[in-house]
């Protein structure tokens, strides 16, 4: 089966070079090119990653694959291609711009692909493959690997645009979740890059749950990461885009902690009675909890306590009584 998998490499490969053709050198991809240009983004830096269109008709993908003599089914099983009740093949991606979702080794693992105008939904990816696996991939991991090693610290945002314009302004250290949850998987390949790890979500409900529910399990595998909150109804793209990467190299010096993060988001939601300081370690203490190392996690309880304003012993007797119950 890993012929299999060579196979559905190739033919995304394929298929990647044609939607790029279409891109760069169709009377349809122009729409798509004003497009680019509009949100601010070069043609060199779309080429870097190999950005493509898929123009709206039904078989244009399906057409040339049977030209070049490729296999409908595997494209089939790529994700490329859809079939009908009949047996015939029509095009995944129609009418979107492409982005080509690379594995680490810059094969091209899966797709995804925006609306030009408003319809839904806004973002298609490809389905899970033996070959694109949504839980395991970071987009941008393959362009950005190397700006993360060398600058020793790493940009984690949520959307495709997001990492395209911070690339644009010079921003390189970056990856994407692109929407999905931060899974243990994401968290260790993030931890064989570097270990200083800045949350960039959207300034948004969204984006604050995201990051919410992603501190536990970079505690889990031993990273501390930290939080950049952006000015409220901006994401990464709309803010490097206004503010340039001087205003973003800014907020990253104003990053917090990811439990004081924790803490300004929580605070606003219980009273200021001793009580209610105990109710939001409650809320806090999954994340604590998730930290391995015994002598980082008696370090953190410490500092939690002083910035709740309740003492250690209060904080440890949360644990005890539930031990006890163990019991
Ligand atoms: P733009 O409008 O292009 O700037 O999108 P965005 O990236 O700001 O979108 P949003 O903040 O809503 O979502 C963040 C990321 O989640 C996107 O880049 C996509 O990767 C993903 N996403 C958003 N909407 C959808 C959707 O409708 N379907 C899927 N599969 N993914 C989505
Ligand atoms: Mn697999
Ligand atoms: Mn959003
Ligand atoms: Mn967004
Ligand atoms: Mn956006």
């Amino acid at each position: 089966e890993d012929s299999l998998r060579e196979k559905l490499f190739e033919i995304n490969q394929k298929a990647k070079r044609f939607f790029e053709h279409l891109l760069w050198s169709s009377k349809e991809g122009e729409k798509a090119r004003g497009y680019l240009k509009e949100r601010g983004i070069s043609s060199k830096v779309a080429k870097a990653f190999g950005l493509g269109f898929a123009p709206a008709s039904y078989d244009s993908l399906a057409s040339h694959l049977k030209l070049v003599g490729a296999s409908l089914e595997l494209a089939e099983q790529a994700g490329l291609l859809v079939r009908r009740t009949d047996g015939s093949f029509y095009d995944r991606f129609r009418a979107r711009l492409i982005f080509p979702i690379y594995d680490h080794s810059g094969r091209v693992a899966g797709f995804g692909g925006r609306v030009l105008d408003q319809g839904e939904p806004k973002y298609l990816n490809s389905p899970e493959t033996p070959v694109y696996h949504k839980g395991s991939i970071l987009y941008g991991f393959f362009q950005a690997r190397s700006f993360i090693r060398e600058a020793k610290r790493g940009f984690i945002v949520e959307g495709y645009f997001d990492l395209i314009s911070l690339f644009e302004a010079g921003v390189t250290e970056v990856l994407a979740t692109l929407g999905t949850a931060l899974t243990s998987h994401h968290a260790r390949q993030l931890r064989s890059l570097t270990s200083e790890w800045y949350l960039v979500f959207d300034a948004d409900e969204a984006g604050v749950k995201a990051a919410l529910r992603a501190a536990p399990i970079f505690l889990n595998e031993g990273l501390f990461p930290k939080v950049i909150t952006l000015p409220a109804g901006e994401d990464p793209d709309t803010f490097v885009r206004k503010f340039g990467a001087e205003g973003f190299r800014k907020l990253v010096e104003e990053a917090q902690d990811i439990f004081d993060f924790m803490i300004a988001v929580l605070e606003p939601r219980f009273s200021k009675t001793p009580e209610g300081r105990l109710r939001l370690f409650q809320e806090i203490k999954p994340a604590l909890s998730a930290i391995k190392d015994p002598l980082l996690f008696e370090l953190e309880l410490s500092k939690l306590g002083e910035r709740l304003g309740v003492s250690e012993t209060a904080l440890r007797r949360t644990f005890d009584s539930r031990s006890s119950f163990k019991v």
